[in-house]
């Protein structure tokens, strides 16, 4: 099956749509049974998609999950309320007091703060890494690295990783490999057929795609999913029969969404490339872009999201671009359908690794589904103002 066929086909079991196109929404907290036999045989089957009580899951639920599975691959889905709460919850499935940490020096801030604030207080240490160290990470596995964590392309500055050389490494020594594959969105980049253990996505972004859900995914290999899921379930993560209903429905039109998302943002990086006021267009598709041979091998498209350094412009000038915008509005939470422009700090704290050498403000777009000519347009008005 294509992939555009599986994204409309997946999870469309008759007993959980029950004769309709989607799932029903079921809501609860308590299951009721009338006899003892199936009780029991609910509590056996209880981690198994089979209805036992609402944290575990119900039909709605089950349905996403499993159409996340089908799409994205792995044995199984974990569910929870956003995709800060899957990486958190799958870091602490699989670390205990006393282990190490390999955290690429790129990830997403809260997940660097997750780990200098609250697995540290555990007892748990990490070492950040070069995302473009390649091979090199060998060098930085202690006796007590337990997880080797990946986001590709970083948050912001979009390089992108050697993936399958990251998992060979560390499953030499049976290294949990994690990734964070919001931006891949489980169709552009499939972690499974690359060494990744455990796939995790804040699929409050693409898979939603609407900007009216939180949400986070993990789905995971068959080593790793009983545990994942146990740990999960006892972190008490679960997500709400309505927002897996809109996050399912979102998910249908994740192929032809991101084909445009992928295309409007390809003009526009084009555009501003060769922009006066635009010093380096940071996209995984543009050869400049660390790791684009990787990007080039290993995904099968882009998306909306992507960086621009400039050149010029003090404080005040940046404030004029941003303030006047007309399509863009300023907002964090990327992958809905709409464009969003966001001045780019801290990257001279948050890189510590491979510290961030460049001096011009790095502003971050991510390219909605309007007419791209409005949106360069726009963003044609916005740079003018730096000069004014
Ligand atoms: C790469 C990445 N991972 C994880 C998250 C966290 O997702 P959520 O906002 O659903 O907690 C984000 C949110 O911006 C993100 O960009």
């Amino acid at each position: 099956m294509k992939q555009d066929t599986k994204i409309i086909a997946a999870g469309r079991k008759d007993s959980w749509t029950q004769g309709g196109v989607n799932p029903v929404i079921q809501r609860a907290s308590t299951i009721i049974f009338d006899s003892v036999e199936k009780m029991q045989h609910a509590t056996k089957n209880r981690a198994n998609n089979t209805l036992f009580y609402g944290r575990r899951g119900t039909t709605t639920s089950f349905a996403f999950s499993d159409a996340m599975c089908e799409i994205e691959g792995g044995v199984g889905c974990a569910l929870y309320p956003c995709g800060t709460a899957a990486i958190s919850s799958a870091l602490l499935s699989f670390l205990k007091t006393g282990d190490h940490l390999l955290m690429v020096d790129t990830a997403y801030e809260p997940t660097r703060d997750f780990c200098n604030k609250i697995l540290a207080n555990m007892g748990i240490t990490t070492t950040y890494y070069d995302p473009m160290i390649g091979a090199g990470i060998k060098a930085l596995i202690q006796d007590n690295t337990r997880v080797l964590f990946l986001e590709s392309p970083g948050s912001n500055t979009m390089e992108v990783q050697d993936v399958p050389t990251l998992a060979a490494i560390a499953h030499q020594t049976d290294i949990t490999v994690m990734l964070d594959n919001t931006w891949g969105s489980g169709i552009n980049f499939k972690p499974f057929d690359y060494g990744v253990d455990i796939s995790i996505q804040a699929a409050t972004k693409y898979i939603v795609g609407h900007s009216d859900v939180m949400m986070g995914t993990a789905t995971a290999n068959e080593k790793h999913w009983p545990t994942l899921r146990e740990h999960s379930y006892l972190l008490g993560q679960c997500a709400s029969a309505d927002d897996c209903y809109l996050a399912l429905r979102g998910l249908r039109t994740l192929g032809v969404r991101m084909r445009q998302h992928e295309k409007s943002a390809l003009k526009v990086a084009h555009w501003l490339k060769s922009h006066p006021a635009v010093d380096k267009v940071l996209h995984p598709a543009f050869e400049d872009c660390p790791g684009h041979e990787f990007f080039k091998r290993d995904f099968s498209g882009g998306n909306g999201l992507f960086s621009f350094i400039l050149n010029r412009g003090d404080d005040a000038a940046i404030v004029r671009l941003l303030d006047g915008m007309r399509h863009f509005k300023m907002g964090f939470s990327w992958g809905g359908f709409e464009s969003l422009i966001l001045k780019v700090n801290g990257l001279d704290r948050l890189r510590t690794a491979k510290p961030w050498t460049e001096t011009g403000t790095v502003i971050r777009l991510h390219i909605g589904l309007e007419d791209v000519d409005d949106l360069i347009e726009d963003l044609a008005a916005g740079l003018a103002r730096l000069d004014d």
